[in-house]
């Protein structure tokens, strides 16, 4: 069987029933041949041997069944850099990556301190480590599950400024071993859906995990003990960038109006919706 036969086949066994896009059998078997998607195009004719045809099925049974094609090929590109993922880590988001271009700004080429909470796979705290080599990340998550996945992805970016630390941001007794009240610059990717939110694809709900999506019966506990506990642990004059979910601005910026940040910035994503603030202390 060649390629387009088999995506012919599959999709005509599957798609109407499971909502399986072409695209993402395309991805699919492009990471099995190791082609990216415009190569594949180029080669429809090109001939699956058995072995193959087999584990794309296998794979296909767990695309039906709703699993995120990252957790299934155990990878997600993320700004410039692949990153491993699997079921105990968020997948990183496309729009989290205008976080990241906010951030490198802030961030001269002179020695600075970061901290990434809730840092899960790493991508974003790692991705800015990378471009800033000077500057020292602690990357921070209440999951030892999610640490591990970041601790992999630190090795193979091999970025030796970046130190890992488990803990719960918001938590009075929690310090790291950074000098509170002396950060640079704080970002974060908090989880921020309202607990029993009926409006979570099954898909999203039931394999990405719990702890990286709920907080509170309004989506807002980690944002509001988060903008607490950051204010401490930044220098006057440093900056906290952080990711809101949607029509959470006007909540979220009444709990800053109860601090001393000041507002810099309220930036949009890709589908023109508000989703981070850029605080300065
Ligand atoms: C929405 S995910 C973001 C993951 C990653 N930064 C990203 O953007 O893809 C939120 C992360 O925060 C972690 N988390 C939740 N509550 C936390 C807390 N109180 N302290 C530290 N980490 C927490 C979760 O384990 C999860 O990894």
């Amino acid at each position: 069987m060649n390629l387009e036969e088999w995506l012919g086949v599959t999709l005509s066994d599957h798609a109407q029933h499971f909502n399986i896009q072409r695209r993402l059998l395309e991805d699919l078997v492009g990471y099995h041949l190791g082609l990216s998607w415009g190569e594949l195009q180029l080669q429809k004719q090109r001939a699956l041997d058995d072995e193959l045809i087999e584990s794309l099925a296998i794979a296909v049974r767990r695309l039906a069944a709703g699993e995120p094609l990252a957790y299934i090929i155990g990878e997600k590109f993320f700004f410039k850099s692949m990153f491993s993922v699997d079921s105990r880590v968020l997948i990183p988001r496309p729009e989290t990556e205008i976080l990241v271009e906010k951030a490198l700004p802030l961030l001269d080429h002179s020695s600075k301190t970061v901290l990434d909470l809730g840092t899960g796979s790493g991508c974003i705290g790692l991705s800015l480590a990378k471009e800033r080599p000077q500057s020292r990340f602690y990357l921070i998550d209440s999951s030892l599950d999610a640490l591990a996945v970041c601790r992999v992805n630190q090795d193979s970016l091999r970025l030796d400024n970046v130190t890992i630390v488990h803990g719960t941001v918001g938590k009075a007794s929690f310090d790291g071993p950074w000098d509170s009240g002396a950060v640079d610059l704080i970002v974060a990717n908090p989880p921020y859906i309202a607990e029993g939110d009926d409006r979570v694809t099954s898909s999203v709900h039931g394999f990405e995990p719990h702890s990286a999506l709920y907080t509170g019966e309004e989506g807002l506990e980690c944002h509001r003990l988060w903008l607490e506990w950051s204010f401490r642990q930044l220098r006057p004059g440093g900056h906290f960038l952080f990711e809101f979910g949607k029509d959470q601005e006007d909540p979220i910026a009444a709990f800053i109006h109860q601090t001393d940040y000041s507002i810099i910035e309220v930036v949009e994503d890709y589908a023109r919706i508000k989703r981070f603030f850029i605080l300065q202390k």
